[in-house]
């Protein structure tokens, strides 16, 4: 089989990351691209020696030339203005808008076959533009968020429980931000529900603290998250490349799902070589629909404000 070939653009901390972690997985041949003269050279550079040393088979190369994207099976957008203190991931949106519209139009002319990955904020915002733009089928354009945030929830809790935390399973839903919805009743700890395991003040200080994940770290380094957004990122492409069907929360498109009417907004998808081949539906309580309904209503706030820019 041909290898593989996914294209990461934008060799900032979260592609650059995207990179190699995706070059260590073997995940197949690597085009990282960025509008910096140097940078996506540079950083390919040193993945591709760092590979002399960790022995994965990796064929990377950084450029700027669009042209190398040409065929490429995934492409991994994270080129975008990251947070600073004090702001929110919507204070991004009128920057990283302009972004995602010209990445967008060079996806489409160059790797009209991709599947699309979105990684910058607003995420869910993000996804549209990108779906917009592209003119792509909707199963092949999605955000990773839910990943990230659910592996936030996941340590979280199994930190709490002094735990393996590849014992958690969990299920997260809604917009990539602050009222993003934790699943604690879809947790658990090898089958166990988390509800069984931590009390209910206990369980509430978790979902807070996964709702700012991204600010605490955005407060202790002065710029956002990269390891685990990454790693968020590569577990979509895998799922995709390998057509593992795994089922991982995502920003996907939903239209009678959940009621959502048309709107990228993460909820539980199965990836697998069609992108997002399915969603999962499940039978929410009544608050937890009710936060799923507050969160959405936000990202519609947001795909409002996009709109007008594209
Ligand atoms: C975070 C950013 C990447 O949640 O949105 O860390």
């Amino acid at each position: 089989m041909a290898k593989a070939k996914i294209a990461v653009v934008g060799a900032g901390n979260v592609g650059a990351t995207t990179a190699h972690i995706a070059a260590t997985a073997g995940l197949g041949h690597i085009l990282l691209l960025d509008v910096v003269e140097g940078l996506a050279e540079g950083k390919a550079l040193d993945i591709a020696e760092a590979a002399g040393v960790q022995l994965y088979d990796a064929g990377i190369v950084g450029t700027r030339d669009w042209k190398a994207a040409a065929d490429s099976d995934i492409v991994i957008i994270t080129s975008g203005l990251p947070r600073k203190p004090g702001m929110s991931r919507d204070d991004l949106l009128e920057k990283n808008v302009e972004i995602i519209k010209d990445v967008s139009q060079k996806v489409a002319e160059h790797c009209p076959d991709s599947i699309v990955i979105v990684v910058c904020n607003p995420l869910d915002a993000m996804v549209y533009a990108a779906a917009k733009v592209t003119g792509f089928a909707k199963n092949k354009v999605m955000g990773m968020a839910g990943a990230l945030d659910s592996a936030r929830f996941s340590y979280f809790v199994a930190s709490e429980l002094a735990v393996d935390v590849r014992d958690i399973k969990c299920v997260l839903m809604g917009g990539h931000g602050d009222t993003m919805v934790p699943l604690p009743r879809f947790t658990s700890v090898s089958g166990i529900p988390v509800t069984e395991l931590l009390d209910e003040a206990k369980i509430a200080e978790l979902v807070e603290r996964t709702r700012k994940g991204g600010i605490e770290i955005v407060n202790l380094l002065g710029y956002s998250a990269y390891y685990a957004p990454a790693a968020g990122a590569v577990k979509m492409a895998k799922a995709i490349l390998q057509d593992s069907k795994s089922l991982i929360p995502c920003a996907a498109y939903c239209d009678a799902e959940y009621g959502v009417g048309g709107y990228f907004v993460g909820v539980p998808a199965v990836l697998g070589a069609h992108g997002v081949e399915r969603i999962v539906e499940l039978d929410l309580s009544k608050s937890e629909k009710g936060q799923f309904e507050e969160s959405l209503a936000h990202v519609k706030q947001l795909v409002t404000k996009t709109s007008q820019f594209l």
